[in-house]
């Protein structure tokens, strides 16, 4: 099969960088957060071997990267810019495209500076202008470099998982809370939507895309005939991801959700952006995975078909390229990842969809968030003692894809399927 669509990879800062900054994620573990108790200071200590990253990246023939940039790196202390972590990522980006590495740049992912979340970080909507002082600081800096953004990866999971069920910072449970921090990001992506656009036409560039990275299940009822389960598998639907789809693509604040600063109704988003792993079985107002089903490492159910699913909710709201700027699965072994990454192209394949770019997640095993070092997402190997990278077969399964542009099943050893 030919495979019309660019195979890129991706990364988050504070998964692959290291160092000791003081952002939200710095001491979490210190409340025993984190599986393995590890912390992300360590991670890939990417920030000082970008550079042999960039050269492995390139020697796999990958030409498409979404990585993101650490604020807490580049504005350590409100208003004040440390210049030399600017520099640096100039750098980086220089290298990325000297190496004909096209870079999509994530503004927020899933952290910020500890002065912002003292603030109320984005719990607090008088902070919107000050993450676009952000923004606006970002695109003064890299806007020359960079075409493409994603203005915040997955207000959803953030919220939620950070102001509802307790597991990322800052660890408070109130589903109204959540609900406003959704919100105030999602204002938080209109705006920054225009002021992108508005900085770089000011600069004389054009190209410029910009989308926000959406994290988007199939919520399915355990029984399909039962009419309350159907409807709690609904309602979890449009809560966790159907009302954002619609603010941030259009502007449409519909209940729960709801505005805390102008915004007319239009288009806020060039492109689709879709991160996809999952389906949750809802039983009631509980979540879970379909008994029988083929899972992961960290049990999560692998439902190829989803991807498509999704991105054809997304295109019905807005019809835009879609970009799949995460898909990937923990796979400690790396066993099944090839097989999960040709059965999610397929899935996309089979539609009509103008699916443009697939972003896998993750370049290289990383800090997963509440998992530590535990569990491994990465198409390259990191021994975290040594740093030593090494491509597994999954990487060499995706250097042929890209090599060849094409996807057979013979590509795949057929023993290590999951089912
Ligand atoms: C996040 C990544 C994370 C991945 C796997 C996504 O929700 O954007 O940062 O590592 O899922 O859990």
């Amino acid at each position: 099969m030919n495979l019309p669509i660019h195979l890129g990879v991706a990364s988050a800062a504070t998964q692959i960088e290291g160092g000791n900054l003081r952002h939200t994620w710095t001491d979490w573990h210190k409340k025993g957060h984190i599986k393995d108790n590890s912390n992300p200071s360590r991670a890939c200590d990417h920030w000082r071997r970008w550079r042999e990253d960039i050269d492995l990246m390139a020697e796999m023939g990958i030409a498409h990267y979404r990585f993101s940039i650490e604020w807490a790196r580049l504005e350590p202390e409100n208003g004040f810019y440390d210049g030399s972590a600017a520099v640096q990522y100039r750098q980086m980006i220089l290298y990325m495209k000297s190496k004909e590495i096209t870079p999509l740049m994530t503004l927020h992912h899933f952290t910020h500076p500890m002065w912002f979340e003292e603030m109320g970080g984005f719990a607090n909507p008088e902070n919107i202008p000050v993450f676009l002082k952000f923004v606006a600081y970002a695109i003064r800096t890299f806007g020359d470099l960079v075409e493409e953004y994603v203005t915040i990866n997955e207000p959803n999971v953030f919220a939620v998982q950070g102001y509802y069920a307790s597991e990322f910072p800052p660890g408070q449970k109130s589903a109204a809370t959540a609900i406003k921090v959704m919100s105030i990001m999602a204002c938080c992506h209109v705006k920054a939507y225009q002021l992108i656009h508005q900085m770089r036409q000011e600069m004389g560039l054009n190209g410029t895309k910009v989308g926000f990275a959406h994290h988007m299940r199939v919520f399915t009822p355990v029984k399909r005939d039962s009419t309350w389960h159907s409807t709690c598998a609904k309602t979890m639907a449009w809560l966790f991801q159907g009302a954002l789809t619609k603010a941030c693509l259009t502007g449409r604040f519909l209940p729960p959700m709801k505005t805390y600063t102008k915004i007319e109704p239009g288009e806020y988003s060039d492109f689709l952006g879709l991160n996809y792993y999952t389906r949750s079985t809802i039983t009631g107002t509980k979540y879970g995975t379909k008994a029988d089903a083929p899972i992961n490492d960290l049990g999560w159910e692998i439902y190829p078909k989803g991807i498509a699913t999704c991105a054809t909710k997304l295109y019905e709201t807005l019809p835009r390229p879609i970009y799949i700027t995460e898909n990937g699965t923990c796979d400690n072994t790396d066993n099944f990842r090839s097989r999960y990454i040709y059965d999610h192209l397929l899935a996309l394949a089979k539609t009509k969809l103008p699916v443009t770019r697939y972003y896998h997640w993750c370049f290289t095993d990383n800090f997963e968030w509440c998992e530590g070092e535990s569990s491994r997402f990465g198409l390259v190997h990191v021994d975290y003692e040594t740093q030593k990278r090494t491509i597994k077969d999954s990487g060499r399964f995706y250097m042929e894809m890209i090599k060849t542009q094409t996807m057979t099943p013979e590509m795949i050893n057929i023993d290590k399927m999951w089912m």
